[in-house]
């Protein structure tokens, strides 16, 4: 458990009964059209073998319920690339600009660290300031920028080409 700059809100690891609030979060994500490619909250069951079962993690606030969510993906099968993922992050509408974004990505590093990744990336479109920004002021660097890279399927820029900024950061420990 972690405490943050924001009272009373702790981070812990994610439980199959948080969901529907994670997907709720999720859905408000995309409904943004700047957070992802991806056009509807997965299930339950493909976002479960999609992500890792390490590094799940949930922002609670006690009474309130849960306001945000990170969780991490393998990015190569290959042995050799173990400590490299790649994670998303996620807060509810209401509670975006609080400081809770860089209470999860603050917590999902330390634990990532210490369990032995040394490197966890993310592709952001470059339009989504509040999270190159978040990420850049943890440690991120830009590695480059992938121009339409693929097409939006949902919301309104459907059908338009759309570059993203893949960010990394390197851990200093390893
Ligand atoms: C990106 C996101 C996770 C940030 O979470 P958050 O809780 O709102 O961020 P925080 O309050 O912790 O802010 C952290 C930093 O991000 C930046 N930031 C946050 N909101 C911002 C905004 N609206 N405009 C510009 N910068 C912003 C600031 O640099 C801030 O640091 P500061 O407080 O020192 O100024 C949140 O906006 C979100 O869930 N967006 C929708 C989903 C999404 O896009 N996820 C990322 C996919 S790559």
């Amino acid at each position: 458990m972690s405490r943050g700059a924001t009272p009373d809100i702790t981070v812990r690891p994610m439980r199959e009964d948080d969901w529907p609030a994670v997907r709720q979060i999720y859905r408000e994500g995309i409904a943004t059209g700047q957070a992802t490619f991806e056009v509807e909250a997965p299930d339950w069951n493909r976002f479960d073998s999609s992500r890792l079962a390490a590094h799940r993690l949930v922002a609670e606030a006690p009474g309130v319920g849960i306001l945000g969510w990170a969780a991490v993906s393998a990015v190569s099968a290959r042995p050799v690339y173990a400590g490299v993922l790649e994670h998303s992050v996620y807060v509810s509408e209401a509670a975006r600009g609080r400081g809770i974004g860089s209470l999860l990505l603050r917590s999902l590093i330390a634990a990532t660290e210490q369990d032995g990744i040394w490197t966890i990336q993310a592709s952001v479109f470059p339009e989504n300031e509040p999270s190159l920004r978040l990420h850049l002021a943890h440690g991120f660097r830009v590695v480059g920028r992938r121009e339409k890279i693929a097409r939006m399927a949902h919301g309104p820029e459907v059908g338009q080409w759309r570059d993203t900024v893949l960010i990394e950061r390197r851990t200093q420990v390893l």
